[in-house]
């Protein structure tokens, strides 16, 4: 039973090219708690974003390794619709590249979350979900291009339409891996406003940085080393 609402324990993670076996998470542990917001810095190709997959369940550890923990509860005992839902609900998850949907516009795009979960039940629940994408879009500054598809926006703002997706579900946890990567300065300290209003009303935040200045933000800073994270309470 864990006291954490997330939590790994010494998780290994192979990649396998060809005949050459890379291990990159070699018993890497991760705690966090309800509320908190966790900063995981660590040099480029020390597995921060193979890590944040994990924690989303976007990705499986190595078999014989250890696991993860949701709300104390293993998430490998969790049935198939069980891990949907973690994966839909509970958590919210900005990937490093985006991964927007080139067919969708910006609402569109991140209208998704909800549209997974209500399923059939989708006519009834759009008009409130539709409502409530549009605050969160506007925002984050990107109100006046609700109907653009990705491929018309930048760089910066793509990564915004990425966050307000991940934030659309009101999840209890954000993964969220570099998410003001690609934003100046400016930009990406209003992103993180934003983020922080989140914090404070109660959302617990994973986030992966190369960036001091953002981890600085965090209630914690722990950094990925050989595989494992240095850092992390015992
Ligand atoms: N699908 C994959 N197949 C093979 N190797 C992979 C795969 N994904 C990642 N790797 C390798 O695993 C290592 C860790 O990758 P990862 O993307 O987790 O690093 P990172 O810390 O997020 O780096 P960055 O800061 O550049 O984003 C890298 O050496 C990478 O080449
Ligand atoms: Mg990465």
């Amino acid at each position: 039973m864990s006291n954490f609402l997330l939590e790994a324990k010494n998780l290994c993670k192979t990649y396998t090219l060809g005949r050459v076996k890379v291990p990159v998470l070699r018993g890497a542990s991760f705690t966090l708690a309800q509320g908190e917001w966790v900063a995981i810095l660590g040099s480029s190709g020390s597995g921060k974003s193979t890590l944040l997959h994990l924690l989303g369940l976007l990705d499986e550890c190595d078999a014989d390794s250890g696991g993860v923990w949701f709300d104390g509860n293993p998430v490998a005992d969790l049935k198939f619709s069980a891990r949907n839902a973690y994966r839909n609900q509970s958590v919210g998850f900005v990937f490093q590249f985006y991964h927007l949907l080139p067919e969708l516009s910006v609402l569109e795009n991140a209208l998704l979350p909800n549209m997974v979960n209500a399923g059939m039940g989708w006519a009834s629940k759009r008009a409130q979900a539709q409502q409530h994408a549009t605050e969160l879009l506007d925002a984050f500054g990107l109100s006046h291009r609700l109907t653009h598809k990705p491929a018309e926006l930048s760089g910066g703002e793509r990564q915004r339409v990425a966050i307000a997706r991940a934030l659309a579900n009101q999840p209890r946890v954000l993964l969220a891996d570099e998410p003001t990567g690609n934003l100046d300065t400016k930009t990406g300290g209003e992103i993180l406003d934003l983020i922080a209003a989140k914090h404070r009303k109660g959302l617990s935040i994973a986030m992966v940085t190369h960036d001091p200045a953002v981890a600085a933000r965090a209630d914690r800073v722990v950094k990925l080393v050989d595989g494992r994270v240095a850092g992390e309470r015992d």
